[in-house]
């Protein structure tokens, strides 16, 4: 919802909105510059030429919850209602390297996602599911080398060779220092991990994006339109830079690079600011780092529609609210998209409202006219004023992180963090204030909500994840495994890429948590040295 300060509305990046745009605000604008043509430099309508007239957006609805057995089901699911593609939702105990079974794991078993301890419990979830046939995303960060690995394991016994799989990791760390939290290493072995990766897909696993370089997560921790493009390039220039350092030719990773927004209900604002990531990525990768294959310039991203936007207060409005974020996510040239379900403000989706969210993605492609056509807002004079101004704005931002040395530096600074936290409290004085109007919240409320029956993840799953990690560990062949973890720890101490031994000790049955110990101990875990 656009603010009110005086009488000039403003947007979400605190830029003011003008009640009418005519030709003045195009003055000097060139859209031979700003613009180009779908599919060529600077990219500004779209990665490619045809876009949605072709084949729509990926639809890909991230899920999972319980056991490997219980998303394995949600995913069939989900390909029988005609999603296009996997989005693996991990628990917290994976995603921070702990097996089912450690005592920190305690409570969040399944919670939050698919609990994965070991090869076992990925070759069940992606029992059934050709995966020379699907593309998946795996939002996974610190573990992400092991869980691609564990996913080329099962794509090997299911005799589908390294090369024809395709799908993402998330794998960006930087982002978890600064919004989320699911960081493990400390910041130097963890761009050390990230660059191995990229060695490793480049030659074993070619047509996996690699990384998923993630503004949602700053978004929905209060980061502006603006500040969401500005640190999220910043953390992808960082990347690059890493990956060149490590001896890699830019177009040599680069075109595997993947990005991932969070679209809010402000369209027109929304728009402009996908639009305008794309030209600043476009004219790093060309003007920084010399970039050559067309396809190192494309910023390619994901698109979720914002968490933070549902409301818990009658649920189905969210419904509304989902509709015109994932119109704004295609509006701006998402290539692929995830919908919220209209309850998950108050639990996990049920089978039914995550049918219903991927049937709002397919409304939007299969009802509506906004596939016929490219870009259709190019030449606009609100949405084309409205990127030049997301775009300064960011620049602005990317040139402070700059001038600190860099995402790294500006991070173990807070600036970032700081910058969102500010946003942030913002946000929630406007709410409180009702400037900002939530609908069902602080306007439009009912005298009493209605009963909703969420869906609950058994707690029993606990004791089954702990019984199988037991049996696995009884029945492995130990010599092997402690050989292998052993292969893991010096190449982790030297230079040598850690995904083969890695891979070697995966494969033997080491859990998620042995590796993730075996790294912990060659690299420390990261403390945050958080200014606040
Ligand atoms: N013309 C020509 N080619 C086209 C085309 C067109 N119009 N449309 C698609 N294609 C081609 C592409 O070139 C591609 O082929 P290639 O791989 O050989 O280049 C193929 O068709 C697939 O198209 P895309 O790559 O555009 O679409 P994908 O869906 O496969 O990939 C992506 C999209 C953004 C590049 C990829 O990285 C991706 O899928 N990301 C998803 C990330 C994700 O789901 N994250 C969820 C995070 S959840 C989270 O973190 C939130 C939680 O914490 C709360």
């Amino acid at each position: 919802m656009a603010r009110e300060s005086g009488s000039k509305r403003m947007t979400e990046s605190g830029l003011p909105i003008e009640p009418v745009y005519g030709p003045d605000a195009l003055d000097g604008w060139d859209p031979a510059e700003k613009l180009g043509e779908p599919g060529s430099y600077p990219f500004t309508r779209g990665v490619y030429p045809t876009m949605y007239t072709g084949r729509p957006w990926t639809m890909r609805q991230y899920a999972g919850f319980g056991t490997a057995v219980e998303s394995n089901k949600r995913y069939k699911q989900l390909i029988e209602n005609g999603t296009m593609g996997l989005s693996v939702a991990f628990d917290l105990p994976t995603q921070m390297g702990h097996d089912s079974d450690a005592p920190i794991a305690s409570g969040e078993v399944g919670k939050v996602g698919v609990a994965i301890d070991s090869i076992e419990d990925m070759r069940i979830l992606f029992g059934g599911i050709p995966l020379d046939k699907v593309s998946t995303s795996m939002t996974i960060n610190a573990p992400g080398a092991l869980l691609l690995l564990l996913y080329q394991l099962v794509g090997e016994e299911q005799g589908v060779p390294a090369e024809k799989l395709t799908g993402t990791i998330q794998n960006d760390v930087l982002k978890e220092y600064i919004a989320r939290g699911t960081y493990i290493f400390p910041p130097k072995p963890s761009l050390r991990l990230i660059a191995d990766i990229f060695k490793y897909c480049r030659t074993e696993i070619p047509k996996w994006n690699t990384i998923s370089i993630s503004g949602y997560h700053m978004a929905e921790a209060g980061a502006s339109p603006a500040q969401e493009i500005a640190f999220t390039l910043a953390d992808g220039i960082e990347y690059v830079r890493t990956a060149v350092a490590a001896g890699m030719d830019v177009d040599d990773f680069a075109p595997r690079l993947s990005f991932f927004f969070v679209s809010r209900t402000t369209l027109l604002e929304e728009v402009a600011k996908f639009r305008a990531a794309r030209r600043i990525w476009a004219k790093v990768m060309k003007e920084e780092f010399g970039a050559k294959n067309p396809k190192s310039l494309m910023l390619r991203f994901h698109t979720q529609t914002a968490g933070v936007q549902l409301t818990a207060q009658q649920p189905e409005v969210n419904l509304a609210r989902v509709t015109v974020q994932g119109l704004a996510a295609v509006l701006g040239g998402t290539q692929s998209l995830h919908t919220n379900s209209f309850d998950e403000a108050i639990a996990l989706p049920t089978d039914k409202s995550a049918r219903l969210a991927l049937r709002t993605q397919q409304v939007l492609a299969y009802e509506t006219d906004v596939t016929y056509t490219v870009d259709p807002f190019a030449g606009s004079y609100v949405v084309e004023k409205m990127t030049d101004e997301v775009e300064a704005a960011a620049l602005e931002l990317m040139r402070k992180v700059e001038d600190m040395g860099g995402a790294v530096s500006a991070i173990e600074r807070g600036f970032q963090k700081s910058e969102i936290e500010r946003s942030a409290y913002r946000i929630t004085q406007e709410q409180d204030s009702g400037e900002r109007v939530v609908v069902g919240v602080n306007r439009f409320q009912l005298d009493e909500e209605e009963p909703y029956e969420p869906l609950r993840v058994d707690p029993a799953i606990e004791a089954q994840q702990a019984e199988r990690l037991a049996k696995l560990r009884a029945e492995r062949d130990q010599p092997v495994v402690d050989a292998a973890l052993a292969a893991l720890k010096a190449a982790a101490e030297g230079t040598d890429n850690v995904l083969y031994p890695m891979k070697e000790a995966l494969a033997a049955k080491a859990t998620v948590g042995e590796v993730c110990d075996t790294l912990r101990e060659v690299w420390g875990a990261y403390v945050p040295t958080d200014a606040f």
